[in-house]
């Protein structure tokens, strides 16, 4: 679907649905619905009416116009009460747009811009585009589209100055869905065709279609010299190979700081000798959602053109049982020579992240920032929407927080509780994999933590978020969501 911006009258363009928002507490038509009204002679505000429209967030109203004004139809999209709305008022009206356009078949969308509360021209257009292009996703991959997808968003902007502004908002949203559909269409894929190696090939394809991204890997022979033995000891039940990748993006202008984003990237957890039962593992292609993330980020990071030096890391592996598995009561040595006693093989994610955050910290970057599909007690504790996040910094958590807010994506910080160090303390080894029964999210942060030196680092635990298994929102349909995305984006601009 292509978008793009226009000036001029709503109610003078020809279009399949054009579509206007109203607010929840507003009793007379205002602002595009009152100019709509009044080109079809009142008819509009007289349906509103007789329908009980109360436009509350994402509700809808269509009706045909009968030629009354160039549009076929006049889609009437809720925004909820004006007080409360934002940009992602505006990412789920423009979603909603699309979702409407699709299920009657419409090829072309024609909308006013939406500029929710203080935001700007561009930061709405931005987040329309955004909401447009992630509802009218899908994976294709294995299965015919079951509806016909929209052609052409417009959004109409009042003059030449907002339509300027808007165009430049449209490209950041353009590449921010972009980015999010790249990530999606990987995390959706199958783990039968998403092998480690085929992450490494993502990073190689992004790094050839750009000068300023080079991309080093490391094989298992170089893991086994670097002694990486928590990527080792997980990938060893396994017939793919292990990788850990490290893409680099340089900026044109030499930069002092530098950020390293850091993505877990199991491409199926079994949950290894520690077995998961069946449901639980239905949906664990999704487990390499952190990479994925990461990688989403780089492949439009050309084009974004940050001023700071970005490292993408993350250690493939697949975490399989078999023969060659590792087994409960194993000891691995991480990178940094760190001992970890593997009580549970399920516990996978932090004995991977425990070598790529010690690689990442020999990089010597300003901060790092990890994103790991890492505990179901996340999702216990925040639900399947809301990313955990655990920092040990409070400038760079508030920093990741802000990027969320503006991204639209739903954060919430969770406490690195020193005093819960000990339950996972080792008996035989440095730290064990596991702590006890409570606070699980949070063990697992501080088991990284063990492995970030005193880097600032904030470690987001996308287990929920990552993979939706119903339909989220109006953008957000069941599947992989390309959760982090938006985030690392709007972080990477604002460093
Ligand atoms: N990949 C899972 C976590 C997960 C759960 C991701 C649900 C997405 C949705 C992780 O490797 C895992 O299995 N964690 C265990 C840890 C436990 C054994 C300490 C868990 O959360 O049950
Ligand atoms: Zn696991
Ligand atoms: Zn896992």
């Amino acid at each position: 679907m292509e978008m793009k911006v226009q000036k001029g009258n709503l109610a003078q363009v020809k279009t399949d649905i054009l579509v206007v928002g109203a607010f929840s507490e507003v009793k007379v038509p205002e602002g595009a619905v009152l100019a709509v009204d009044q080109a079809v002679g009142g008819r509009l505000a007289n349906l509103l009416k007789e329908d009980g429209f109360k436009a509350k967030l994402a509700s809808t109203f269509l009706t045909h116009t009968h030629g009354e004004i160039p549009a076929k139809r006049i889609l009437v999209v809720g925004l909820g009460e004006k007080k409360e709305a934002d940009l992602e008022t505006a990412r789920q009206a423009a979603a909603v747009a699309v979702n409407k356009a699709k299920e009657c078949g419409a090829k072309t969308i024609v909308s006013e811009l939406f500029v929710c509360g203080d935001a700007k021209t561009a930061e709405s257009a931005q987040a329309m585009a955004e909401g447009a292009l992630l509802a009218n996703y899908a994976f294709v991959k294995y299965k015919k589209p079951t509806h016909k997808s929209p052609t052409l968003f417009t959004i109409v902007a009042h003059d030449g100055r907002d339509a300027r502004s808007a165009e430049k908002g449209l490209v950041m949203g353009e590449m921010a869905a972009r980015a999010t559909v790249f990530a999606r269409d990987l995390v959706n894929t199958p783990a039968h065709d998403m092998h480690p190696e085929t992450l490494v090939h993502a990073a190689k394809a992004i790094a050839k279609g750009n000068a300023s991204i080079r991309v080093r890997v490391f094989e298992r022979e170089s893991l086994k010299r670097m002694g990486a033995g928590g990527l080792l000891g997980v990938s060893q039940g396994s017939d793919y190979p292990p990788y850990l990748v490290h893409l680099i993006y340089k900026p044109k202008k030499p930069s002092k700081k530098s950020i390293a984003l850091v993505g877990k990237a199991v491409t199926f957890d079994s949950g290894g000798l520690s077995l998961k039962p069946a449901e639980y593992m239905t949906t664990m292609k999704c487990d390499m959602a952190g990479a994925s993330a990461v990688l989403g980020a780089f492949s439009v990071i050309g084009e974004l053109a940050p001023s700071v030096e970005v490292h993408g890391i993350f250690g493939a592996v697949e975490n399989m049982p078999s023969g060659s598995a590792i087994r409960p009561g194993d000891v691995l040595t991480a990178m940094n020579k760190k001992t970890m006693e593997v009580l549970n093989t399920d516990a996978e994610g932090r004995l991977t992240l425990a070598d790529t955050l010690s690689y990442a910290v020999r990089q010597k970057p300003s901060f790092i920032v990890d994103l790991a599909t890492l505990t179901g007690a996340c999702v216990v504790a925040l639900g399947e929407e809301i990313t955990g996040v655990m920092a040990n910094d409070e400038k760079l958590a508030a920093h990741v927080l802000a990027a969320a807010v503006l991204a639209g994506e739903k954060m919430w910080r969770l406490p690195l509780e020193k005093n819960y160090k000990k339950v996972i303390k080792s008996q035989v080894a440095d730290l064990q994999n596991v702590g006890n029964k409570w606070g699980g999210a949070l063990t697992a942060g501080l088991f990284l933590e063990e492995f970030v030196n005193k880097t600032p680092w904030a470690h987001l635990d996308i287990a929920g978020p990552a993979f939706a298994e119903r339909d989220i929102d109006a953008y957000t349909h069941k599947g992989a969501t390309g959760h982090g995305v938006r985030t690392l984006l709007q972080l990477l601009k604002s460093s």
